[in-house]
């Protein structure tokens, strides 16, 4: 069993309590296939006051981090771990992530995120880093929930972490399509039923429906990746079938407004 490692340089290491325990994370830690070790750049200060962050040169408003204390921490993280991890900042100015990210790091043996907190890092730290990941174009407080979005989706995806191999490559984004909708009992709950077809016990109409409601879902919100998607003669029928039936009353579109 290869054990995957995983490093967080953080400046608060408390945000990942809890999380780190819970769930399928939880287990995959305790069954040793990963392991996430936490690290505080202000342990590598030098100063009595532990100062991580300082004043923008030329002046503005907040305080950004500096490099050495970061800088000490990363190159700390290779030599406890006797490898080099792969580096990330997280940044709201990286590469927006995404499914084949998570994909790629899965297949790590070594990653190493950083998060950055304040008005974020000296532009310097980007010299040690591999990589600049963005969860979304949003702002958050700091990299700690992007650092856990990131290694979520990773993780799920490391061999033998979802009992149900097969659960991972029927998911959203993993066949290129968003994944079919699912019900499960009662059957029929205030007045909606599910489709009788899925009852049926047979397979082969329960595949064709999940493929037609994936790509009809898809192709209702996000015609996007529908674009992208490797379609063969099966599906190019069923898109032609969607599109001769009426369109669903309040159908989601992905729009809120
Ligand atoms: C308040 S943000 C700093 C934002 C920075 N002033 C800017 O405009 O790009 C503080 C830290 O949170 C993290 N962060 C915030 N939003 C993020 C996002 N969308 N993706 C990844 N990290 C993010 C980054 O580590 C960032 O350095």
């Amino acid at each position: 069993m290869t054990v995957r490692r995983y490093d967080v340089i953080t400046l608060m290491p408390e945000t990942f309590s809890g999380w780190l325990d819970a769930g399928l994370l939880g287990k995959a830690r305790a069954s040793g296939r990963i392991r996430v070790e936490l690290t505080n750049p202000r342990s590598f200060t030098t100063d009595a006051h532990r100062t991580v962050d300082d004043v923008p040169y030329g002046g503005g408003a907040g305080m950004v981090l500096m490099a050495p204390p970061l800088i000490a921490a990363l190159e700390d993280v290779d030599a406890r771990a006797g490898s080099s991890g792969r580096r990330i900042l997280l940044t709201p100015q990286g590469r927006p992530f995404g499914q084949a990210d998570a994909r790629r790091l899965a297949q790590l043996p070594h990653v190493v995120l950083v998060c950055g907190r304040y008005e974020g890092f000296d532009e310097r730290i980007a010299a040690f880093v591999h990589e600049e990941i963005s969860v979304g174009d949003y702002v958050l407080f700091g990299g700690e929930v992007a650092a856990m979005v990131v290694l979520e989706a990773t993780i799920r995806l490391v061999p033998g972490v979802l009992g149900n191999a097969r659960s991972s490559g029927e998911e959203s984004f993993e066949s290129g399509l968003l994944e079919y909708p699912q019900w499960t009992r009662p059957a029929v709950f205030r007045g909606m039923a599910v489709p009788d077809v899925l009852r049926s016990g047979d397979h082969a109409a329960i595949a064709r429906f999940r493929r037609k409601e994936a790509l009809r879902r898809t192709a209702l919100r996000r015609p996007d990746l529908l674009a992208r998607a490797t379609l063969d003669e099966t599906d190019r029928a069923l898109l032609d079938e969607i599109a001769r039936e009426p369109f669903p009353a309040g159908g989601q579109t992905g729009s809120s407004d």
